[in-house]
């Protein structure tokens, strides 16, 4: 099941509570522009592609209330202010906006829903050509490494959960186990919010082999010769290849080029940021303190807590990803195959969009 899905009566979402898992598998009805909103800035759903497919909807959704122009522009308005960095929430917006805003506004709300449709079934696509991609990289790093699984490491959530299907950085490592391919996930319990609980459990659901490390094993990891490759996701790329995602990343990339291990981003077009020169004109999100100073988890009663790890007055930062420059991934992995991280390689893939 995805996470996120239309409800059968076709007036709601029904989505998978990211906030909640693993402890808990719940199903949550969103029916309006602020239930959506809420949804994705609270994170209950998270992930770039998730992200920007569920603004798709929450769009669909406001208009049934108010298809005027004006509803239009309080709903994009809304939904864009929710999270910063992943770009695939302006995509979608500016999406759905160009297909809407032609028609009248009786018949906006309908081809909406139809439009976000498309775009779910488009991204999930994308996602499995990923997965194609990025399967060639698994094998051929497998052959040069006979008689042992292939180790790779991920860094935060980058599977189903935070796309539809497969995931992006996850997506290889499903084909892999669906071919035969023998892998094992070493996965960085991502530090503050633990999106690599996420990914430990999409895998133990799908029986891949895998273990979670805290973030700052992964020098270690390195240096014993215990990991194979880097495959991380993305919530936006710059158009000369540097890739934003979960804060913690970027040391991983630094790690991994010191000890030689390949390090890839695999990404589908609607992450790319084509009007970013660079990674520093993406927005990075400060998230709260709270974040930080406090753990959650299930108590001993089975009931979930929250716990104070920091005393009680401490300034805090939290930023929420951070950019690894384009100098040290071995490639980018799309929908369209693995792509040198730079401008020439994107153009390579992607020329359409490098046309003046
Ligand atoms: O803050 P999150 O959990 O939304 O951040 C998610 C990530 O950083 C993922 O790695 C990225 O979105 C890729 S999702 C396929």
């Amino acid at each position: 099941v995805r996470p996120l899905v239309l409800a059968t009566d076709g007036r709601a979402v029904e989505i998978l509570d990211q906030a909640r898992l693993p402890h808990e598998v719940a199903r949550v009805r969103l029916e309006s522009l602020e239930q959506v909103a809420n949804a994705i800035r609270t994170m209950q759903v998270r992930g770039a592609p998730l992200i920007g497919i569920t603004a798709a909807h929450g769009l669909a959704l406001a208009l049934r209330a108010d298809p005027t122009d004006a509803g239009l522009e309080h709903a994009t308005a809304t939904l864009a202010a929710t999270r910063p960095t992943a770009v695939n929430l302006r995509w979608a917006l500016d999406r759905m906006t160009a297909a809407v805003r032609p028609v009248p506004a009786a018949e906006r709300a309908a081809l909406a829903m139809a439009e976000a449709g498309r775009m779910a079934e488009e991204e999930v696509a994308a996602c499995r050509a990923i997965g194609d991609a990025g399967l060639a990289v698994l094998r051929a790093l497998a052959a040069s490494r006979p008689g042992r699984p292939l180790d790779v490491l991920t860094h935060c959530n980058a599977g189903w959960l935070a796309t539809l299907e497969y995931g992006t950085a996850l997506a290889p490592v499903y084909r892999a186990r669906e071919v035969g391919v023998d892998v094992h996930v070493w996965v960085d319990e991502t530090r503050p919010r633990g999106q690599g609980w996420l990914t430990a459990w999409e895998l133990g659901q799908a029986g891949v082999p895998h273990t979670v490390v805290a973030d700052t094993a992964a020098g270690w990891l390195f240096r014993e010769g215990l990991v194979d490759v880097v495959l991380v996701g993305a919530d936006r790329v710059a158009r000369n290849g540097d890739v934003c995602n979960k804060v913690g990343t970027s040391l991983v990339a630094l790690a991994a080029r010191e000890a030689g291990v390949p390090f890839y981003a695999a990404a589908p077009a609607s992450s790319v940021d084509w009007a970013a020169a660079d990674g520093s004109a993406i927005p990075i999100e400060q998230r709260d303190a709270t974040e930080l100073t406090c753990i959650r988890g299930r108590g001993a009663d089975g009931r979930m807590v929250q716990l104070r790890v920091a005393p009680p007055e401490v300034a805090v930062m939290n930023p929420a990803f951070d950019v690894t420059p384009a100098a040290l991934l071995a490639g980018i992995v799309t929908e369209r195959g693995v792509a040198r991280a730079s401008a020439g390689g994107l153009r390579t893939l992607f020329p359409e969009r490098f046309a003046p």
